[in-house]
């Protein structure tokens, strides 16, 4: 029997999108995984002020709630970017010319979109290395670009960007721009910011160009809110990492027994994230051998957000030698997106 024609048509079209499918799931040297997972949790805990690496709240559930976090009316970050990338993706594209677009935690790539779609409309060819430790988004959202995309070629990259960063091959097409948005940049301490801009310098070539997002220094009373939203679903992400722990590391956080914190630090012009202990407990990570206490009213710090002066910024770039060519913003000045190149 032969298949009908729409039921054939779907076939192709659906082999067509897994010809330009790759996904890699990038692993370091798996000896040095096993004796290294988890030690950055003992460290964090064991440590005062406790800590844990922010790279635990993106499982599947924690990058489900970022992306809801996203569309809060309090969390102005995403939907100002996505104002600029709109108004001045065409110029983006323009300046770049032919490239492919490389983004370090893409999540949903929504944002992502605007620029495929200038670039599609100056007739480039379209080709994306999304990067994101949640391997379950990343498929999820390249298939259904590759739906909407008829001609474009996804490589995904599954795992961090450190080590995705050191494994970029060179890229067929005429250039290539990294993107790294969202003002993740942020959530990185200065002396890591740094290792960051080194990594991003040593994987492009000269010439080539790194996107940057940033959320700039305002009021607090505007920054505030956003990681304190009236729904409560900052407080939901916030805590899934202990959900996460648990899972990972056959632990026994109890959720209910802590409660998210943020505020503002005028000195640092960061937002701090804390988890704060409702009780005096102790709390086990069997797979880990370790064993917690946690005094009532005792905090861990799970996140950090930088907020950016746009000049010092570009300082900085610059020193790393991405060269600032443009800088935009929107018109309250709350968001900066900087075009950088990289020059020899
Ligand atoms: N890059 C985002 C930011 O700094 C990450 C973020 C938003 C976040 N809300 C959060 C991290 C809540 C931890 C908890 O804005």
């Amino acid at each position: 029997m032969s298949l009908s024609k729409a039921a054939s048509s779907k076939v192709i079209s659906q082999k067509s999108i897994e010809e330009r499918l790759q996904i890699q799931r990038l692993v370091p040297t798996t000896r040095i995984v096993k004796s290294n997972a988890g030690s950055d949790v003992i460290k964090g805990l064991t440590q005062t002020p406790k800590t844990l690496p922010p790279a635990y709240f993106y499982d599947d559930r924690g990058s489900e709630l970022f992306e809801q976090i996203c569309e809060l009316p309090e969390y102005y970050l995403t939907r100002t970017e996505m104002a600029i990338l709109q108004q001045f993706a065409g110029e983006i594209a323009k300046i770049t010319g032919a490239c492919e677009l490389v983004e370090l935690g893409s999540g949903s790539s929504t944002k992502t979109r605007i620029l495929l779609d200038a670039y599609q409309q100056l007739g480039y060819p379209l080709r994306y290395l999304p990067i994101d430790v949640s391997a379950g988004i990343l498929e999820s959202s390249a298939r259904q670009l590759l739906v909407d995309y008829p001609s474009l070629q996804v490589h995904a990259l599954a795992g961090t960007y450190e080590l995705a960063l050191t494994q970029l091959l060179p890229t067929q097409l005429p250039s290539r721009m990294i993107g790294f948005i969202g003002s993740t940049l942020g959530n990185l301490k200065p002396q890591e910011c740094d290792i960051f801009f080194s990594q991003i310098t040593n994987a492009l070539q000269v010439g080539e160009y790194f996107l940057l997002g940033i959320d700039l220094q305002k009021p607090k009373h505007i920054l505030e809110p956003a990681y304190n939203d009236r729904q409560g679903v900052t407080a939901a992400f916030n805590l899934n990492i202990l959900e996460h722990l648990n899972q990972r590391f056959e632990g026994n956080f109890d959720t209910t027994q802590f409660e998210h914190w943020a505020f503002y630090n005028e000195t640092e012009n960061q937002i701090e994230m804390h988890l704060r202990s409702l009780r005096s407990q102790t709390v086990e990570l069997r797979a880990l051998k370790l064993s917690v206490n946690f005094a009532v009213g005792e905090t861990i710090l799970t996140e950090i957000s930088r907020k950016f002066d746009l000049d010092t910024i570009q300082k900085q770039l610059t020193t790393w030698g991405l060269v600032p060519l443009h800088v935009w913003t929107d018109p309250n000045q709350w968001f900066g997106l900087l075009l950088c190149q990289l020059q020899a």
